[in-house]
């Protein structure tokens, strides 16, 4: 097919055309994601968010597609601006009969706006209209828990700005809120102690094989969170009292890890890491978290564990029977404020303070 001269030169003159032709489609593929990314843009874009000194490496990154994303929940959300005269005149006269002891003496204008908006946050739609129902008697309680936040713990809910709290916040339109949690302890008899809450695939380990009773221990128990000091540890033993145990310190990394993930943040939005015990290498949410784990200690001891004898049998713990319980992410589902930071209390001054 090829002229002799040609065959005998070919011969003569052995090439590697595969190399050349894995360069020229190399190039060709790099150029086609190049021109591509161009017209695009980089899918992967990350934006950081400062935290701490320069050089510190302390910053969250991000990326920027989410960033930029509104919490979906935002939109079900119903303020007082979007309740119509109709909506307020379908509440019955015996729901507004009904008042929780902390509202006090609430005109009954105000009052029917609020079931209007009580009913659209918990998706509860007859909510308040039969006072022998647990559901109305359980929102008596939550209405006085929902004040004594905002008024008690305005440091947390209100650290940046003015934000505040509403059923909203935990209910999300659902009766049972989401990230609610329960007491796990030593479900496994055969091996109590350290192997029976380690090694558990559990949402309160975050599917970690750390503790899974973290919660329970330190935000519906006040247990030490702190496990490091820079004092020499030689003349210790770990069964001694006060001393941090190695599961101690696993414990509190699970708590650690449990909070980062409810903000969507990583540890050194609080922490310096090279320092995770030093107070004066934090940042200022540091401190709103202090604020956060003692409100949420109030919140679990002082208004939902009492809610037990209420509540029927199937909302209760599958291992203790216990009242469900909130934490962290009960509020902040994953962002770093709670519907990105949405002002929602002060539409709603009777949700502020306590009645006195
Ligand atoms: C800090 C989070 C939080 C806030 C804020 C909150 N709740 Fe709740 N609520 C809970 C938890 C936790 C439960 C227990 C879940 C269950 O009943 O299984 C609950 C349960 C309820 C129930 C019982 C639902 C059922 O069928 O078992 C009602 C009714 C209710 N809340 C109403 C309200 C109202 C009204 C408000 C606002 C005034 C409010 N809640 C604010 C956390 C919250
Ligand atoms: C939202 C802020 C915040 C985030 C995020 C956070 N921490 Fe913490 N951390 C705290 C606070 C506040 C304390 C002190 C709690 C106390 O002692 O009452 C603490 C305490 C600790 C301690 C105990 C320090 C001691 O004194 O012994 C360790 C260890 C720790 N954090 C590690 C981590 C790790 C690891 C991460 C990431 C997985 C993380 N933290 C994420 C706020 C945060
Ligand atoms: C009852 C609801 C609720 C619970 C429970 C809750 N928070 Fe918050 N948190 C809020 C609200 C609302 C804000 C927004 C305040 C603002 O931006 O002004 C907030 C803000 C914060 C901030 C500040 C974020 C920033 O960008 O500065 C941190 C940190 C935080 N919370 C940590 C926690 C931790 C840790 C817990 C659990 C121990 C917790 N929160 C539990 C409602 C809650």
């Amino acid at each position: 097919m090829f002229p002799k001269w040609f065959n005998k030169w070919n011969r003569e003159n052995p090439t590697n055309i595969y190399g050349p032709s894995i360069l020229v489609g190399a190039a060709g593929v790099a150029v086609t994601v190049a021109a591509f990314l161009v017209v695009v843009g980089q899918p992967f874009k990350t934006e950081s968010l400062q935290t701490g000194p320069r050089g510190t490496g302390m910053s969250v990154p991000e990326f920027v597609n989410q960033v930029r994303e509104a919490d979906p929940s935002i939109a079900g959300y119903l303020g007082r601006g979007d309740i119509t005269e109709e909506d307020v005149a379908a509440v019955s006269a015996e729901a507004l009969q009904n008042v929780p002891p902390a509202l006090g003496d609430i005109s009954e204008e105000d009052y029917a706006q609020l079931i209007v908006a009580m009913r659209s946050w918990t998706g509860i739609p007859d909510l308040m209209e039969d006072p022998e129902n647990y559901q109305t008697q359980v929102a008596y309680t939550m209405v006085g828990m929902v004040q004594a936040i905002n008024e008690g713990w305005i440091g947390h809910v209100q650290s940046n700005a003015v934000v505040g709290v509403t059923c909203y916040t935990c209910h999300r339109g659902e009766a049972v809120p989401s990230e609610i949690w329960f007491r796990l302890g030593d479900v496994n008899e055969s091996a109590g102690g350290w192997a029976a809450v380690q090694n558990r695939v559990t949402v309160q380990s975050q599917y970690t094989s750390l503790p899974s009773d973290a919660l329970e221990t330190f935000l519906l128990d006040y247990g030490r969170i702190g496990v490091h000091n820079l004092e020499p540890h030689v003349a210790e033993y770990p069964d001694e009292e006060g001393v941090p145990t190695w599961q101690d310190t696993e414990r509190t990394f699970s708590l650690m890890n449990y909070v980062s993930n409810s903000l969507g943040v990583n540890c050194v939005f609080c922490h310096n890491s090279r320092a995770f015990y030093d107070p004066e290498q934090v940042t200022p949410q540091w401190s709103t978290e202090q604020l956060g784990i003692g409100m949420v200690q109030e919140i679990n001891n002082d208004w939902l564990v009492p809610l037990e004898g209420l509540l029927p049998a199937e909302r209760l713990g599958p291992v203790f029977a216990d009242a469900p319980k909130a934490a962290c992410k009960t509020c902040h589902k994953g962002y770093q404020q709670p519907m990105q930071g949405l002002n929602v209390i002060d539409d709603w001054p009777e949700l502020a303070l306590t009645a006195e």
